[in-house]
């Protein structure tokens, strides 16, 4: 139940701060500002969540070159692209799939941003970003909510975990110093379980990554692709977190 904040303890004001902090015993204002008429620990799921800050995706990518992994339909670059702070110029777009496979909104997207001046590259495996990059290096490379489809253990770990630790050891050779590694997913026990960022992070050389809070709707026209017709799809979560890499210095 949602009240005005305006309207919070009834416009009266408190007479000291016991008195406050009993009324926010009971009542807690959400990030959207929105007063809620239950204790935070019996409010909504996806308040309960504990509060981090997000990751400014536009200061970030607005120095130097960016390279976008797996980006499915294209639109989370493509929402980037048009990013007034940020250079299409600078943007490398990907996707996993060969431009015979592509959808067509992922056509529409690359035509889109090839129109920018974004460099699109179709077939690119995330694990093995040196055959399509070579020598070329990126002060940010960028990996939108990962998953391989399958969840067949790969000798013994799980599928995801691979993927995101095989990417980040491949990701290592392709950043400039000082460089990042931004990968989004899903955040719930079960995708922790999956991608374990920190071993992974440990595995491929990197620091503990630093996490922050993801908001699809901060990115207009962000349509996100499931990998297939399993538990990838957004609509179902409803807390994403945004987990930062880098190399030690
Ligand atoms: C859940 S979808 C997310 C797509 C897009 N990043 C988004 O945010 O909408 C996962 C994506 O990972 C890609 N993917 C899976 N395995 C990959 C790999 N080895 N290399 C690169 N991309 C891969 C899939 O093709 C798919 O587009």
């Amino acid at each position: 139940m949602f009240t005005n904040p305006k309207l919070i303890n009834n416009g009266r004001g408190f007479a000291s701060i016991s008195e406050a902090a009993k009324y926010l015993e009971n009542h807690f204002i959400d990030e959207f500002g929105r007063l809620h008429n239950t204790p935070i620990n019996r409010g909504p799921a996806r308040y309960q969540q504990r509060k981090i800050a997000k990751f400014d995706f536009a200061s970030q990518l607005a120095k130097g070159s960016i390279l976008f992994i797996g980006e499915g339909n294209l639109s989370f670059c493509l929402s980037l692209a048009k990013h007034p702070r940020i250079n299409p110029f600078k943007l490398t777009a990907t996707t996993f799939e060969s431009k015979n496979n592509l959808s067509e909104l992922a056509k529409d997207n690359a035509l889109k941003l090839k129109s920018l001046g974004t460099n699109v590259t179709h077939g690119v495996n995330a694990s093995k970003l040196h055959t399509t990059f070579g020598h070329n290096f990126f002060d940010t490379i960028v990996f939108q909510f990962p998953h391989t489809g399958s969840r067949e253990p790969i000798n013994g770990h799980h599928p995801n975990f691979v993927l995101i630790r095989n990417f980040l050891k491949s990701a290592a050779h392709q950043l400039s110093s000082d460089g990042k590694v931004i990968i989004t997913a899903v955040d719930s026990p079960h995708y922790r379980g999956a991608f374990q960022f920190e071993k992974a992070a440990k595995a491929a050389g990197f620091l503990p990554p630093k996490e922050y809070s993801f908001e699809p709707s901060a990115f207009p026209g962000y349509t996100h692709t499931m990998t297939n017709e399993d538990d990838s799809a957004l609509e179902s979560h409803d807390h994403f977190t945004t987990w930062v890499f880098e190399l030690p210095a």
